[in-house]
Order: structure tokens, then sequence, then C-alpha cells
């Protein structure tokens, strides 16, 4: 099949840039489809850490041709930055690197008004990255938004200012206590248009479906995760965009009758960024274990991710909204040491054992039911063949296999490209 996805299963930072890392010689082409500069996509190799926000994580290889796709919006300050630590690979970014004509551009008064919206929450905030995901996909929805096509007509500039005005009035509007130097955001912003303008705009959607046609072979990269969904997620402690299988199709133009595989990424544990439920949260010596040798800090924000057991129900939830065909476990390395194990595998619903993630998963209703399982010591992050993984963890997989009913087929055991093994 010549479209295969890649998408987070729980609330983003799974390790998805990693695993397209790994998986890029395998494809023509790496698209993105949603999301923005919210995501932070870390990729090690060589001994560097490299993060991505908004370029696809096949970007560094050779071959592969990366295209950000109409579902994705662009923050041209931030993708600028990108652009510069690239700058020592000496990549041909002009062919490499497609952007669609109708992705939507953050303007700098889209990242104040997710500011002023945000302040104005007090206690209800989302915890948004304040990157203006947000408001730029309300400017989409509402018919407002500025695309990066818009770029090459003649009016752009009018179009940005009418947009602008608006914005400001509506940040009067919050009377949120931010504070502000528009002039200087907008001289950063204008130098950074100009450098987005000397790269390769295109028709993304005619270009990804002639690639089909000519036998190419692509892979769609999802950002954030499932539970983050705006109609599937943690409403509303949700991103602005469809993280979830579909959203590839209207991310890129690409009828669903053309996805083959979908690789559903997980971490062995949970962790979740920002406000908003999560049932198996730990607040004790074991959720600490986590974070510290998990290394549980957002890519993006730097803010402390929280930790918490594998929630196998929302796993599942996932699963069937994606039609995952195939897992990828990452971090199992992580979970050496703990005597025991927990994995959620039904909630107390306001009194009810259920075994589906409810509409209302907040902490008043939902107390997690576990399943407790054996776990190992062994340090797992020199490990390379299935034969090597201790007994334990193998049961582990078996189990969450069994319960999804979705083979895993890749077992991350370390940041690095080389920590990977094939199951
Ligand atoms: P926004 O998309 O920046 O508005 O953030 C909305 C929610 O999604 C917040 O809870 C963020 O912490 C979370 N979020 C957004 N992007 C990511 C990501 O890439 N990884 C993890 N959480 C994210």
């Amino acid at each position: 099949m010549a479209v295969n996805l890649l998408l987070g299963l729980q609330w983003g930072d799974e390790g998805k840039g990693k695993i397209v890392d790994v998986l890029t010689s395998n494809y023509d082409i790496i698209a993105r489809f949603q999301g923005g500069p919210n995501a932070g996509h870390t990729l090690i190799f060589d001994g560097h850490k490299h993060v991505l926000h908004t370029i696809p994580s096949g970007i560094f290889h050779k071959t592969a041709v990366n295209v950000v796709g109409n579902g994705v919006v662009i923050d041209p300050v931030i993708f600028q930055k990108e652009l510069d630590n690239l700058a020592k690979f000496n990549l041909d970014i002009k062919s490499k690197l497609l952007i669609s004509r109708k992705a939507h551009l953050i303007l700098p008064t889209h990242r104040l008004l997710d500011a002023a919206s945000e302040a104005s929450k007090g206690k209800a905030k989302i915890g948004s990255t304040l990157k203006g995901i947000g408001p730029t996909y309300m400017d989409k929805t509402g018919r407002n938004g500025m695309r990066v096509g818009d770029l090459e007509l003649e009016d752009w500039k009018e179009r940005y200012q009418a947009l602008t005005d608006k914005h400001l009035k509506m940040i009067d509007f919050y009377e949120a206590d931010i504070e502000f130097n528009l002039k200087e955001l907008e001289t950063t912003f204008f130098a950074a248009i100009e450098k987005l303008k000397e790269l390769t705009f295109i028709d993304s959607e005619e270009y990804l479906n002639s690639a089909i046609k000519n036998g190419k072979s692509i892979l769609a990269e999802g950002a954030q995760g499932s539970l983050l969904d705006i109609d599937f997620g943690t409403y509303p402690f949700v991103t602005s965009s469809n993280t979830t299988a579909a959203g590839a199709c209207t991310g890129l133009g690409i009828a669903p009758n053309k996805i083959g595989d979908v690789f559903g990424i997980f971490k062995a544990y949970t962790t979740r960024v920002g406000s908003g439920p999560f049932p198996t949260e730990l607040f004790d010596e074991d959720g600490a274990t986590m974070s510290k040798v998990g290394m549980e800090f957002g890519a993006t924000t730097g803010r402390p991710r929280r930790c918490g057991w594998l929630d196998l129900i929302a796993l599942k939830y996932a699963v069937e909204v994606n039609g995952v065909t195939q897992l990828m476990m990452m971090k199992g390395d992580v979970l050496s040491g703990f005597k025991t194990l927990k994995v959620c595998t039904s909630y107390n619903y306001k009194g009810t054992e259920v075994h589906h993630f409810p509409y209302n998963v907040e902490e008043h209703n939902v107390t997690p039911i576990y399943t407790e399982l054996k776990g190992w010591k062994q340090d797992l992050t020199g490990m390379t063949t299935i034969e090597e993984l201790p007994k334990e963890l193998l049961d582990y997989i078996k189990f969450i296999e069994d319960f999804v009913e979705v083979p895993v087929s890749i077992v991350s055991v370390g940041p690095d490209r080389k920590q990977t093994i094939l199951k």
C-alpha cells in the first residue's frame, strides 16, 4: 500500500520522531499532516540530539522528500529557527522540503491571542504550549485564516493587516494582563516570511496523489497524540487538530482507501504535559522514578511531564479510533527495576466497572482498576535482539497485544536510532 500512517496513541511525546527517522529509509516521502510548532520531535543519532517542531522527521535522510501538508499550521519564525539549526547538515532544502500552499500561517497575534485566552481561563486553563495553535485553527475553520499560498498574492500584507487588526480587538476583549511589542514581533515575522518565500511551495494534494500513482511510498507523520485529538481526546484539554488517522486524509488530501498500515506509537507507561484528566497518573515514588529515568520534560516547552501507569483502556480506544495495524512500544527501558508493574484494564466509572473510555474521564468520575504484572531488573539499553529481552518484558508485551488485539512490531530500548529492536 502506498501510504502508511504513524501516530501517537497517548497524550503525545510517545517518540514518533525517533521512529519516523528509523523508518524513513523505507519511504520516498515523509509528510506531516497536522499540528504545528506545539510539537517537538526528538531524534538522536551519531551522539547528537535534534528537535524538530514543524519539519518532518525524515529530513536527515538523503533520499526522502519531506512535505509539510495542508493540515499543518506554520509559524514562519519558528520554522526559520528550525532551518537555521539544519544549516550545518548541508541539506538541499529547496528540493527536499516542500510546503503546502494550503497550510495556514501562525501570525504574531495568534500567539498573543493564545496567551490572552489562556490567561483569561484562570484555573481552567488548558496548559497550551502558547504557540498560537488554537487561534490559528479557529481562523482556519472560521474562514479568516492566512495560508502559505497567500504569500504569492500581491495583497497579502493587506490581508495580514486586516486579520491583525481583528486580533488586536479580540485581545482587548479578553482584558488579560499580557505585555507585548507588536512592532518588534512583526519585524522578526516579516523577515521570517521573506525566508519562507525562498522555499518551495506546492499544491501538496496534487503532488502526493501523483506520487501515489507513480508508485512512490509515503509515510504520514502525526504530531501530538490520539488523546489530544479535537474530537476524540479529553476535550476541552486537547489540541485543535485531528491527531487521529482521519486527520491524515484531510491534512494531506489522501483518500482513505490509499491508507495501508497504521503504526501506533505508545510509551510502556503514560505521560501527559499540560492540564486535563489522566486516570493512571501517579503522585508517588513510582511516578517520580518514571519522570527521572525517562527524562520526562517537554521538548517544546521544557515543562515536566506528568507520569503514570500504562492505561490499556485508553490505548485500546486509540487503537480502535485509528485502525492501528502495528504497535510500537517506546521506553521499555525506563521500566527496568520496578518489582511490579501495573496496567489499567478497566475503570470504576461513577461506581460501575466499565471496559471502555467514557465521555467524561475526569478524576471524580473515574478510578483505574489495575492488573499487576511482574517487572524485570535487567538494563535493556544495550540489547539489540528480541531474544535478549527479559521474559517479564515479553510477558508485558504479550499482555498488551492480547488486550488491544494488535501485534507489537518494534520495541524501543533507548533514544538512539540504534536502540530499536524489531520483533
Ligand atoms: P496547544 O496545542 O499548544 O494549544 O496545547 C493544547 C494541549 O496539548 C496542552 O495540554 C499541551 O500541553 C498539549 N500538547 C500540544 N502539543 C503537544 C505535543 O507535541 N506533545 C505533548 N503535548 C502537547
